[in-house]
């Protein structure tokens, strides 16, 4: 199917994987969104979100990601969208039982550095697909590996992450990973280094919808029986 379309239009019991994570932002308290994809289907996205009006958002603005150059990148092209503030960004393949709204209040209160949602697996099969932290004797975040092979915890780093409003600045100092992409995980290992990392950890089910299509069945069926986002 993603031979004719985008990974994030594909369905999810009713509705498309998208419209899941919009509504996971909506009920954070998050108003305004920029959708960043791939080119070929920017206009498929909106014609489903529209204006947002009818999701709860205030608005919605799109901006066209021309390469697979990474999560990093696709941050990026936010600048303007951010104009110097604080943002949220959300890969709109993860599903949340629960909201994460916890996690954007806190944010809000101290909205510097960088704020992880983590999820402890159940299965740790998931781990070598995920990124996976790494804690110190005093429970605090020492790395991130991405996609390791020994996983160093049971937590995954879902795709939720709050910035200050510094982090165009250190988007631009990242360099491409062997993949050939601007890496989320070194974007937030840089706040690592810097003692500027903080996380919760989310409470109910996670899945990343998009890891593999074990992964999407999973996840469908959880929701189908389940519901998302729940308060
Ligand atoms: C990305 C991140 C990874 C994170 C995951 C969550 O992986 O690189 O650290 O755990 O999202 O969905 P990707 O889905 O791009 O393989």
């Amino acid at each position: 199917m993603t031979r004719i379309t985008n990974k994030h239009l594909l369905p999810i019991y009713d509705r498309s994987m998208v419209e899941w994570a919009v509504e996971a932002m909506v009920t954070a308290g998050i108003e305004e969104l920029l959708v960043v994809a791939g080119g070929e289907h920017i206009g498929d996205f909106l014609r489903i979100l529209g204006d947002g009006h009818s999701y709860g958002l205030e608005s919605v603005t799109y901006s066209v990601q021309e390469n697979a150059g990474g999560i990093a990148e696709a941050l990026g092209l936010g600048e303007r969208f951010a104009k110097g503030g604080p943002v949220v960004v959300m890969l709109a393949d993860n599903i949340f039982e629960k909201t994460f709204r916890p996690t954007i209040d806190a944010f809000k209160a101290n909205p510097v550095g960088c704020r992880l949602v983590l999820s402890e697996m159940e299965d740790p099969a998931h781990l070598s697909h995920l990124g996976v932290p790494e804690f110190d004797e005093d429970g605090r975040i020492a790395s991130i590996i991405e996609k390791p092979e020994i996983p160093p915890s049971h937590f995954a780093v879902t795709g939720v992450y709050c910035y200050g409003g510094d982090v165009f600045d250190v988007v631009k100092t990242l360099k491409p990973s062997g993949r050939g992409e601007l890496e989320v995980t070194d974007l937030n290992n840089h706040y690592v280094a810097a003692g500027a990392v903080s996380f919760d950890v989310q409470p109910g089910f996670w899945g990343d919808a998009g890891e593999s299509i074990e992964a999407y069945q999973e996840v469908g069926e959880f929701v189908a029986r389940n519901g998302a986002n729940k308060l």
